[in-house]
């Protein structure tokens, strides 16, 4: 057996003992170590991690996961994650987050459903009465069963914890699983079953100002972070979300957004279109090239990021190019199939 050291973002180190070329994931459930995790496949990325030390190999990696880049940085996903000698990862997340109840089935029923831009419905669930509450972390997410059918879709929370009334942004596809079921069969007191909360996506203690980037219905995981910012007044830090649509009619919840301006000190929001029409007065491009304000900020910030793949690595390689490195980076990256 090897013994291998996993460290977290809150400074604790927790110990597992893995066989020789055991899977590294399997190894540390068994521990009871819950590192977060969704496929098990290589695609998700749910389970990342980093290598400090030690000898390993990974059976699949895929390529929207981790980047050339992540794989030179000896990034690794701990499903794929086969250890060839004593070790040590990091995790970049608190520890906490693997000593949770985890993941749990959940029955809801259907209270709403509305389509909120060309691209965009947000549906809201409630939690069955019969069911016990549901406790996550914005910017978690969930996978929800799509009714009357054997295909699931993972969504991250639009709303905050502590009530039982659930919300999501659903990307409406020419056509989909959950597309197809949000435009043709979905009412009010349809079933849904989830899986939640999953992910290990979530809004750190916040300690410096935060710069948020949104690309299409990955603002469904800001607006449960934002809400929840709402409730406590802000952090006493700026909060700028950057939200990244392709055209005007994309946009969505735009009220909500703005009303969080009254609600948390220093929020500041940048919509930003990369296909706008003569209209429109806003931002336009890709959201880097408008991030000048920050490659010369002489305090250091946070990025979150919750979008398509190529969106997330874009921001990154921004956040290379200007060698940013006191500017943390935590993101969620979402597929097509996703949506
Ligand atoms: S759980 Fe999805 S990549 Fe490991």
């Amino acid at each position: 057996m090897y013994k291998v050291a996993l460290n977290f973002a809150d400074g604790k180190t927790l110990f597992c003992a893995v066989p020789p070329n055991g899977i590294l994931l399997d190894a540390a459930l068994k521990c009871g170590i819950k590192i977060p995790l969704d496929c098990r496949e290589g695609v998700c990325a749910t389970c990342q991690g980093r290598c400090e030390s030690g000898s390993y190999t990974q059976d699949y990696v895929d390529e929207e996961a981790l980047s050339e880049q992540d794989l030179a940085e000896r990034k690794v996903l701990s499903c794929q994650t086969r250890v060839l000698s004593d070790a040590a990862f990091y995790f970049d997340f608190d520890s906490t987050l693997c000593s949770n109840e985890g993941t749990t089935e959940v029955t809801s029923t259907v209270a709403e459903v509305t389509q909120v831009s060309d691209s965009t419905a947000i549906i809201r669930v409630t939690i069955a009465a019969d069911q016990p509450d549901l406790n996550f972390l914005p910017g978690q997410y969930a996978r929800l069963k799509v009714p009357g059918t054997d295909h699931s879709r993972s969504y991250s929370f639009a709303c905050a914890p502590g009530n039982r009334s659930l919300e999501f942004l659903v990307r409406l596809l020419p056509s989909g699983v959950m597309t197809d079921y949000v435009r043709e069969r979905c009412k009010v007191g349809d079933t849904i079953k989830m899986e939640a909360p999953l992910g290990a996506f979530y809004l750190r203690h916040i300690d410096r100002p935060v710069v948020m980037v949104a690309g299409g219905t990955g603002l469904s995981a800001f607006l449960g972070m934002l809400d929840q910012l709402a409730e406590k007044g802000g952090s006493g830090y700026p909060i700028h979300l950057f939200y990244g649509v392709r055209t005007e009619r994309d946009l969505c919840e735009l009220e909500r957004i703005e009303a969080y301006k009254a609600k948390i000190s220093a929020f500041e929001f940048t919509p930003v279109l990369s296909d706008a029409g003569k209209q429109w007065q806003g931002l336009t491009g890709f959201i880097p090239a408008h991030l000048s304000q920050y490659e010369t900020a002489d305090t250091p910030f946070d990025i979150y990021m919750c979008g398509p793949p190529p969106m997330v690595e874009s921001i990154k390689h921004w956040h290379t190019h200007n060698a940013l490195t006191s500017a943390r980076i935590f993101f969620e990256k979402f597929t097509e199939s996703n949506s």
